[in-house]
């Protein structure tokens, strides 16, 4: 009804980005995007309800019966700076201006109220045959903006995508400017990376594009990101886990696990988790048994602990280990209540100071 409204009004609204690509995909939809030929302030004389969320770059919130949608205005590429997006848009009523500004084919796809779909750059082909495509010259896609070249290996981990061989050389050669992106920017899209279901593609990708080079404390990292492609084959479940098994396969300990992870800008909370699960990870694969190292974790730590290391290919099943070590024949001392007379007499000795420390070694060792 919103774009009924606004195509009412004389200008044109479609569905845009990655929820058109996700529809055609059978994906499901997280968010919405519309994007219109009227301007930001003619779109808030059409509603009642407006939230101006980013109206410089030409986004508004409409309000309509409890739901929410992100309406913006076509766009077009400015003068951009410093290989970031820009600052300042500029806004034009052309939808083709605003798609092909966009970075990959799949992405530049909208969809209209009948939902026809408008295909500028053969995107629909390109999602049948699972390719990665920059739209135009991949050079300038990546020169507007260099986080593009790391959605382009998650895009490839996520929907198992290739990367186009020109959009994949362009890529090789400017990796270098992913050093004007903020870490913060990189850190999504190498988790959405790492969490995707084809995430040994992405990974090769990063690989061979050189891209890692240019990410906090990979570089020089290409024999440890190869060796990720060994893991077992069940997806990473969440963030944390995957900092786990980034730092356990650094080998990372004390204070150079938590300035890889600062290097970041990783919350108190990831850091913590890493500081114990990490070590608990590393003794489980040198005592097979021993669950000792599970004591100074809290649960989630220790399940944490069974996912990784199943990821790790090494089988772990927490119960099993409780079980096992329960069963160990120490814990049957326990109950053995030793006195000093017990010693004296086994040992045909005389009571001395002997005695105590013997006993005390005993208590301890038990
Ligand atoms: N876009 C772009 N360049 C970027 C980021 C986004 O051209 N650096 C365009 C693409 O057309 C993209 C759309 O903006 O589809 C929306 O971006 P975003 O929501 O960040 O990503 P999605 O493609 O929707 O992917 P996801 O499903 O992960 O949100």
């Amino acid at each position: 009804p919103i774009m009924e409204q606004i195509e009412a009004a004389g200008y044109e609204a479609y569905f845009v980005g990655g929820s058109v690509r996700d529809v055609l995909l059978n994906k499901p939809i997280h968010d919405i995007d519309i994007a219109t030929s009227a301007f930001p302030e003619e779109v808030k004389t059409l509603f009642p309800h407006t939230v101006d969320i980013g109206i410089e770059h030409g986004t508004v919130l409409v309000l309509s019966e409890g739901n929410e949608y992100e309406i913006t205005t076509f766009r077009t590429e400015s003068d951009y700076q410093d290989y970031r997006r820009p600052d300042e848009v500029v806004f034009v009523r052309s939808l083709e201006e605003d798609l092909k500004r966009r970075d990959f084919t799949i992405n530049a796809l909208a969809m209209n109220t009948k939902g026809d779909i408008i295909d500028l750059f053969d995107g629909e082909a390109d999602l049948k045959a699972g390719i990665i495509r920059a739209v135009g010259l991949a050079h300038e896609r990546f020169n507007e903006d260099a986080l593009r070249m790391m959605r382009a290996v998650r895009f490839a981990s996520q929907l198992d995508f290739s990367i186009e061989e020109q959009t994949f050389e362009a890529i090789k050669e400017l990796s270098p400017l992913l050093q004007h992106i903020s870490v913060e920017r990189i850190h999504i899209e190498w988790i959405k990376l790492l969490l995707g279901k084809n995430r040994n593609k992405g990974i090769e990708a990063f690989v061979l594009t050189e891209l890692y080079q240019y990410c906090p404390g990979l570089n020089e990292q290409a024999g440890m990101l190869k060796s990720l492609i060994e893991l077992a084959p069940y997806e990473i479940e969440s963030e944390e886990d995957s900092w786990v098994i980034l730092c356990h396969k650094l080998s990372l300990k004390g204070q150079e696990l938590t300035s890889f992870l600062k290097k970041w800008k990783l919350s108190n909370k990831i850091i913590d988790n890493c500081k114990k699960v990490v070590p608990s990870v590393s003794f489980r694969l040198e005592h097979e048994w021993d669950t000792a190292h599970l004591y100074p974790l809290n649960e989630e730590q220790v399940l944490m602990t069974e996912r990784v290391l199943k990821i790790l290919n090494v089988s772990y099943d927490v119960s099993l280990a409780k079980k096992k070590y329960n069963e160990l024949p120490i814990h049957g001392l326990k109950d053995l209540a030793v006195t000093g007379s017990d010693l004296i007499a086994h040992l045909n000795q005389q009571p001395g100071p002997w005695l105590g420390r013997l006993l005390k070694t005993l208590e301890q060792a038990v």
